[in-house]
């Protein structure tokens, strides 16, 4: 039997995480066609970073697939980026004293580590002299995504354009998917428009994202679906338009049940 829809790029069947007596995620699942955006949406706590986190492969579920193309992924977060899945991070993890380019550059490497072998190899090559193509193509990384090209240390640059230098350095690796994880938490209204243009030209070619965020207001803007989580569980999965209206949605945020909204 074919239990995934043709259509899916990204399936996540069944994924369940517990941490101790918390289960932070409970039986997910969702199907992601190329060039959608799925707008992953929830309160603090809900298990939306334990998802990703679940997908990208740096925690192990306690059950569940993800499947690329209809073909179920191994273990770990080296298979999975070969597989084609690129993260951000709710806090962002960058290395600060270096540019935005060089930064950038770690996502180029990684398009060509295929083994721990292989990682050895480009370490040393990269001792033995300044590896100027990968620097050149993180620079034409970094312009498409408007990130800055200066020689300025991305710990000077504001939460936003962080975020950005991120996403650039997840794309750098030639993603599939791409999941951002409140790629707009902190940012101010230009980073804002940044990151949503930057959202658009990954879904234009052709790729899909999975976008975390409280925000359901700006996810509505950019998404094609919506999977709604509370305590771990998918409580909604629809278009953003519906799930705005939905009963789900409004016990979630506002603690209402459908017999207490005035009529
Ligand atoms: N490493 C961990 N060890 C123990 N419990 C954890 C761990 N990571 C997450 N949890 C718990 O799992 C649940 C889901 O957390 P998670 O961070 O995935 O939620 P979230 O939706 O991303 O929240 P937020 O919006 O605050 O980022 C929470 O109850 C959290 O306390
Ligand atoms: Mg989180």
């Amino acid at each position: 039997m074919i239990s995934t829809a043709p259509s899916a790029l990204l399936s996540v069947t069944g994924v369940t995480k517990r941490y101790g007596g918390v289960t932070a995620v409970d039986n997910v699942g969702f199907d992601l066609p190329p060039g959608n955006v799925l707008g992953l949406v929830g309160p603090n706590g809900a298990g939306k970073t334990t998802l990703v986190d679940c997908v990208v492969g740096t925690q192990s579920p306690d059950a569940g697939t993800v499947e690329v193309d209809g073909r179920a992924l191994g273990s770990g977060p080296a298979v999975r980026a070969r597989a084609g899945l690129a993260r951000t991070f709710q806090h962002p993890q960058l290395a600060l004293e270096l540019t935005p380019v060089e930064n950038i550059v770690l996502g180029i490497v990684g398009r060509s580590i295929r083994s721990y072998g292989s990682s050895l190899l480009a370490l040393v090559r990269g001792l033995a002299g300044t590896p100027y193509a990968a620097l050149d193509q993180a620079k034409t990384v970094a312009e498409e995504y408007g990130v800055t090209t200066g020689g300025v240390s991305t710990g000077s640059l504001g939460l936003g354009s962080q975020r950005l230098v991120e996403i650039a350095r997840a794309m750098a690796a030639e993603p599939r998917v791409l999941l951002l994880d409140e790629p707009f938490a902190g940012s101010d209204t230009e980073g804002i428009a940044a990151i949503s243009h930057a959202v658009h030209q990954v879904r234009d070619s052709g790729r899909s994202v999975v976008l975390v965020d409280h925000n359901v207001d700006l996810i509505a803007e950019l998404a094609d679906s919506v999977v709604l989580l509370a305590d771990g569980a998918v409580v909604f999965t629809g278009s953003p338009q519906d799930c705005m209206r939905s009963p789900q949605m409004r016990s979630v945020y506002f603690g209402t049940t459908a017999s207490e909204e005035p009529r």
